[in-house]
This record gives structure tokens, C-alpha cells and sequence, in this order.
């Protein structure tokens, strides 16, 4: 672990080079200071500063309503963090959809103040133009396709894409305009595996999957959902690895049951005075 602190900065070249070794890229969303460091530390190679922390971190419904100051927010804090892992930084709804002036300005803010490494985008072909503007104002982008949750009010919710003929060639077409735009790597989420494979088999670029199966060039999960720190619903392609909503909330119980019985605090929890310092404060006291 103390050793992947140490390693130097990972950039978009790495993980392409990882790919071209056959190895699988791993990104996985962190909110704030102590889960980016959890997850640098980790040796895991992309931070993403995802809008989802919207519903993870701040409580909304759904990511519709982050802001631009939101997410920056919480980029000043994540970015203070990463020492190793490339740092993406999720454009939320709104900064990046009327224009591509806006899509520059939006990815300058998120690279200059957030402090992240590259910016990521929802949206198929018809945001390859907002992509090309960012890519060519000098600020690497990774794509976004299927499930796509800022758009979900036209996608009718949080559901799989592409399921049929149409739709899975419809993300084709989305994927190919966005690597020819420039985009550096493409997330497929919630997509069927052999439309994942068919569009990883087709791109140039690397492939993050999040519920897109095993032929993606790399897998991405949110912290919270793999860690079980989000209690409202589970996608499907989540898989937990830990049960911290339990285990925090029994040390919550645990430790209202020590205050009471005197657990807590003990002799270690507590400061002491030397003894003649004491004697003389009780010397000392004002009279009553
Ligand atoms: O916001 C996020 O965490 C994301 C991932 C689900 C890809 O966009």
C-alpha cells in the first residue's frame, strides 16, 4: 500500500500502455479527503470525482441537480488526496449541454480549480462536438455511454441500454464519434456484455465497464456501493466487498452502551494533572 503512494503520477498514456500489456484498468468513484486517499492508496489507477456523489455524499434523489460548485467542492478535497491515481473529473448536467464554449469553460474550471487530471462526459454522438472543443483546448476526455444518469428522465430512469438491434448499434455509432473526437477512454455503463465486447473489439480507446461485463478494457464501481456505505439500492453490477453501513452502525450502538455502563471513556481515554499541581489548584479554588 505504502508503496503505491509512492509510485509517480499515472497519466492517460498509462492506461493505455496497461491495456496494450493486456492488463484491466481500475477506477472507482470516491467522494472526499479519506475515501480518495483510501482508494489511492490502494493502487487502483483512476480516482473519479463522479457526479454520483450527488446521491452518495450530498443526498439527492438522483445526479440531476449537482452543480458545477458542488462538484468542484469536492474535487479541492478528493484532489488534495491523490498522490498516484489519474484524477477524472465528472461535468455535471448543465455544464457542458448549451455549447461547446460552455463544455471548455466547464472543463477548465474542474482542471484549475477542482485540481483533476482530465475531465469525463455523459452523452452519446450528439456531445462528440463538446468533447472535440475540450480535447482541443488541451484537457483529455473520457466518454460516457448506455446509462448515462444526468439524461435519465429521457431514458425513462435508471435502466439497461442498448438491449435491442437498434440500440446496441446506436451505441456503436456513440462510441466511434467520441473516440474520433479525441477522447482518450470510454465508460460503457449498463449496457449487455456482448454490445460492450462489440464496441471494446471496434475502438482503439480503452473501455471502463460498470455493469457492461467482463470484456471491458477495465471495470469501474463506486466506493460507496462496493463498501456498502449507501443504504437507498443496489444496482445489479454492484459487487459488495465489504458491509461498512453494519459495521459503523454497531459502533455507533456500542458506544452509547459504554458511556452508559462506564466503558467509556477509561484511564487511557483521559488526561491526567500531576499531583501537586492538583493540590494546589484545590488550594486555589474561588470561594463560594
Ligand atoms: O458518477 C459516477 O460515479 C459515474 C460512474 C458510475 C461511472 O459516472
Amino acid at each position: 500500500m505504502a508503496e503505491a503512494a509512492k509510485q509517480k503520477k499515472l497519466t492517460v498514456f498509462d492506461l493505455q500502455a496497461k491495456v496494450d500489456r493486456g492488463e484491466k484498468i481500475f477506477q472507482v468513484t470516491a467522494v472526499d479527503f479519506p475515501t480518495a486517499q483510501l482508494v489511492d492508496r490502494s493502487g487502483i489507477d483512476c480516482i473519479l470525482i463522479g457526479d454520483s456523489l450527488g446521491m452518495t455524499a450530498l443526498g439527492y434523489e438522483s445526479t440531476v441537480p449537482v452543480t458545477m460548485d458542488e462538484m468542484i467542492h469536492h474535487a479541492k478535497a478528493i484532489s488534495r488526496a491523490a498522490k498516484r491515481a489519474l484524477l477524472v473529473g465528472d461535468l455535471p448536467l448543465g455544464a457542458y449541454h448549451a455549447c461547446t464554449e460552455d463544455a471548455v469553460n466547464s472543463a477548465m474550471r474542474m482542471i484549475k480549480e477542482g485540481g483533476a487530471d482530465v475531465v469525463k462526459l455523459e452523452g452519446g454522438e450528439e456531445f462528440a462536438p463538446m468533447a472535440k472543443a475540450v480535447v482541443d483546448a488541451g484537457v483529455p476526455v473520457m466518454a460516457h455511454i448506455g446509462l448515462t444518469p444526468q439524461l435519465m428522465s429521457k431514458l425513462g430512469g435508471f435502466k439497461v441500454q442498448g438491449k435491442n438491434a437498434t440500440a446496441g448499434v446506436q451505441l456503436l455509432k456513440d462510441a466511434l464519434a467520441l473516440e474520433q473526437a479525441g477522447c482518450f477512454a470510454i465508460v460503457l455503463e449498463a449496457i449487455p456484455d456482448r454490445v460492450a465486447q462489440l464496441i471494446t473489439d471496434r475502438l482503439r480507446i480503452p473501455t471502463i465497464g460498470i455493469g457492461a461485463g467482463s470484456y471491458c478494457d477495465g471495470q469501474n464501481l463506486v466506493l460507496h456501493d462496493m463498501v456498502g456505505l449507501f443504504d437507498r439500492f443496489t444496482p445489479k453490477f454492484v459487487k459488495r466487498y465489504a458491509n461498512c453501513w453494519d459495521l459503523i452502525s454497531k459502533a455507533l450502538v456500542d458506544f452509547q452502551e459504554d458511556v452508559k455502563s462506564g466503558g467509556f471513556p477509561k484511564a487511557e481515554h483521559s488526561f491526567t494533572m500531576k499531583e501537586d499541581e492538583y493540590l494546589n489548584l484545590l488550594q486555589h479554588l474561588p470561594k463560594t
